[in-house]
């Protein structure tokens, strides 16, 4: 049964008084429990969707999800749809208990009616009616769509319908009609810089399909792993991979598996920079002579291909011929980005053929590099897409350019007639908060001011998983939940911005994706007990509960060793979530007492947390003794228990409603400003919180005898 505090009124307005915030708290606390009433089971909650649909109406009642409950399918015959019934009929068992899985479920005169108009074809395309609507009542609930994918994101709008009430599991009446604002919605993995086994993409697909992504953008060739199987370059993943690679069929495999659920899959092969991994095998396809190893360290690298000899246009010929066969989807990225040109300053004949050819410069040289490219990918049926470096008027303007550089650069290329998406603002591996990626919109910056017309060439964005500071373990826990955020803003109106339910509703999305074997919430707690050496991870979860990786590029100067893609990633940065939950409710919790309006109950949780954080160098030294891992972040539970006496300290000067002396004040300032300072690759998210509540007991006005 749902609980739900009511309280008094004359209490509310009492506890929301400052400086009221004594002893006598506890007993209201301890009263409140006199006043739990259960809640109106007639009362509708807004469902907790993400992305939010465009158009959702409640209606009254809700439809029960119980062993009874069977699908109808009408419309032309469908095998994808209905093998996407089956899998939503899955996971409405997995999330229900109830719901039986034979071919009889699915049959004429269904609690669910899914009717759609025409069948999509079976390997999607960009710009396809993805809309669909969506009428649940207490007799049952009808999906329309024009074609298959609007019908297959309709399920997944009723799986996160799916809600359980004092009646048991049910679906709330509601009237949706829905479709997306980008039809461009991806996220890129890089396979490149760590190998991505299958099972972590096809788990990541099934995240991308129940938060309505299209398009998994797969980065395969990096500097430090070439990793597709070339049948007519075998040494490719032979030299170039350490036997890290998908065979063609492995690929064939993912891309049916994405197509089954409305999401398409474009390649990228980086060139002619990032592009090391392949000189292992074809050295003369450089632009310096051999040999070549695979490049184990971070960074931008010299190594790029040599564009003014023909045999290097012949080798791509045949390569992108063979790999435009093996991905069906229209576009084809060739990456472009970050070619230093250093190896091309230090070759005496591409400097002649800079003289010769009358180019200015390598940023020219790379453009014609890219417009002989453009026209091999265009003679194998496909469209060229490339970083934002690849910009340049004389490209055809059919091109598609992925902007990373910030938002200028999509607004120039789609002013100059070509088509992007936008990725800067959504590097999801420099470890920002969701807030920060969903406050960024595709016609946001410079884009807000282009005409309507240009703007329609703006398609959407992707978010971008860069793999140097990620394995297999912990990959999904930085691309989910944060990505669900993301989602929602390429697929729901721009109107949609209110930061406070984006967090509410991702947390229950977080927990979904879990149903999905997402790993992003079980690999913490796997990676602190290996950490710890046992199940008692109290006192570490304790310290890695409030702390997170530093952002941005800062990680690799604060390593206790050089990075490589050899490196261990089983510490403690590695292990944190990107964002503390437990620092954003603290801070809404401090929040109260700062503004004056505290709620019931808030203070002891504050001084509880407190306590912990205090307590936690001596909770953690028995692990630190045993775990070298552990042993390593003693100097950040030691910050931690410093932040932990501040705001208990603060909280009795606002207790006694007594302003904190200056030199308190000055001392805790200075140790504030002293832990700001990273010193591992870790800082304590609840520092900004512990602040304002010594700012606070400092601030006070004086006590008025
Ligand atoms: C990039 O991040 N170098 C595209």
């Amino acid at each position: 049964m749902r609980l739900r505090f009511h309280y008094p009124a004359q209490f509310a307005a009492r506890i929301e008084r400052q400086g009221d915030i004594n002893m006598r708290l506890t007993v209201l606390i301890l009263l409140c429990g006199l006043f739990l009433v259960p809640a109106s089971p007639a009362q509708q909650e807004t469902p907790s969707l993400m992305p939010l649909p465009a158009s959702l109406q409640m209606g009254s009642g809700q439809l029960a999800i119980d062993p009874s409950f069977t699908v109808s399918l009408s419309g032309p015959p469908d095998a994808r749809l209905e093998r996407a019934v089956h899998r939503f009929l899955e996971q409405l068992r997995r999330q229900t208990g109830m719901v039986a899985l034979d071919m009889k479920t699915v049959h004429e005169a269904g609690e669910l009616a899914i009717q759609i108009d025409g069948v999509a074809r079976e390997i999607p395309e960009l710009g396809e009616d993805e809309s669909y609507s969506l009428i649940v009542t207490s007799n049952g609930a009808t999906l329309r769509a024009p074609t298959t994918l609007g019908a297959m994101h309709g399920l997944q709008t009723f799986l996160q319908l799916v809600r359980i009430t004092p009646q048991g599991f049910a679906t709330p009446a509601v009237s949706i009609q829905d479709k997306p604002r980008f039809p461009w919605r991806g996220l890129m993995i890089d396979s490149g810089r760590h190998f991505m086994p299958l099972d972590m993409i096809r788990r990541n697909l099934d995240g991308m399909e129940a938060v309505k992504l299209n398009v998994l953008h797969w980065h395969l060739s990096e500097n430090q792993g070439f990793r597709v199987e070339s049948k007519k370059f075998p040494k490719l993943q032979e030299m170039g991979s350490d036997g890290l690679f998908y065979t063609q069929a492995e690929i064939r495999d993912i891309i049916a598996y994405a197509a089954d659920r409305g999401i398409r899959v474009m390649p990228e092969f980086d060139m002619p920079g990032h592009s090391t991994a392949w000189f292992v095998g074809y050295p003369e396809l450089a632009s310096a002579p051999g040999p070549y190893e695979i490049e184990r360290h971070w960074g931008v690298f010299d190594p790029a291909m040599d564009p003014t000899k023909e045999s290097t246009y012949k080798f791509l010929d045949t390569f992108i011929a063979e790999m435009a066969g093996l991905f069906p989807d229209k576009y084809f990225h060739i990456g472009g980005d970050e070619v230093n040109g250093k190896q091309w300053d230090g070759n005496p004949q591409i400097q002649q053929f800079l003289r010769t050819h009358n180019i200015k410069d390598n940023a020219d040289l790379q453009a014609q590099f890219n417009t002989r490219v453009q026209k091999i990918v265009s003679k194998y049926g496909k469209l060229m897409m490339g970083w934002d470096e690849i910009l340049r008027p004389d490209l055809p303007k059919n091109i598609v350019v992925q902007s990373w550089r910030g938002q200028e650069s999509l607004a120039d290329a789609v002013k100059q007639g070509y088509s992007g998406i936008l990725s800067s603002g959504y590097y999801i591996d420099l470890m920002q908060p969701a807030a920060s990626h969903y406050a960024v919109d595709p016609l946001s910056g410079a884009a807000a001011s282009l005409s309507p017309e240009e703007q329609k060439r703006i398609l959407g964005g992707e978010t971008t998983m860069w793999a140097e500071w990620v394995s297999p373990e912990n990959v999904d826990s930085r691309i989910w939940p944060r990505t669900a955020a993301i989602a929602e803003r390429f697929w729901s109106p721009q109107s949609v911005t209110d930061v406070d339910s984006m967090y509410e509703r991702m947390e229950v999305e977080s927990r979904r994706l879990d149903w999905l074997d997402l790993t992003h919430n079980s690999s913490y707690l796997v990676m602190l007990r290996r950490m710890v050496g046992s199940d008692d991870i109290a006192a570490l979860k304790t310290l890695a509960d409030v702390s997170e990786t530093v952002k941005g590029y800062s990680r690799e100067e604060l390593s206790p060793f050089p990075p490589t893609s050899l490196s261990p990633m089983n510490r403690l940065p590695d292990a944190v979530r990107v964002e503390s939950m437990t620092a954003r409710q603290f801070s809404l919790l401090t929040d109260q007492i700062v503004s004056g309006k505290m709620k019931l109950g808030t203070e002891v949780r504050i001084r509880s947390l407190l306590l912990r954080w205090r307590d936690n160098p001596i909770d953690l030294e028995p692990a630190a003794m045993r775990s070298s891992l552990v042993k390593e972040f003693m100097p950040l539970a030691h910050d931690l228990s410093a932040l932990g006496s501040a705001g208990l300290q603060a909280l009795d000067y606002l207790d006694r409603g007594e302003r904190a002396p200056e030199d308190w004040k000055t001392e805790q300032l200075a140790m504030l400003e002293k832990i700001k300072k990273p010193t591992s690759q870790l800082e304590l998210a609840v520092l900004p919180a512990i602040q304002k509540l010594v700012e606070a007991a400092a601030n006070q006005p004086p006590v008025t005898p």
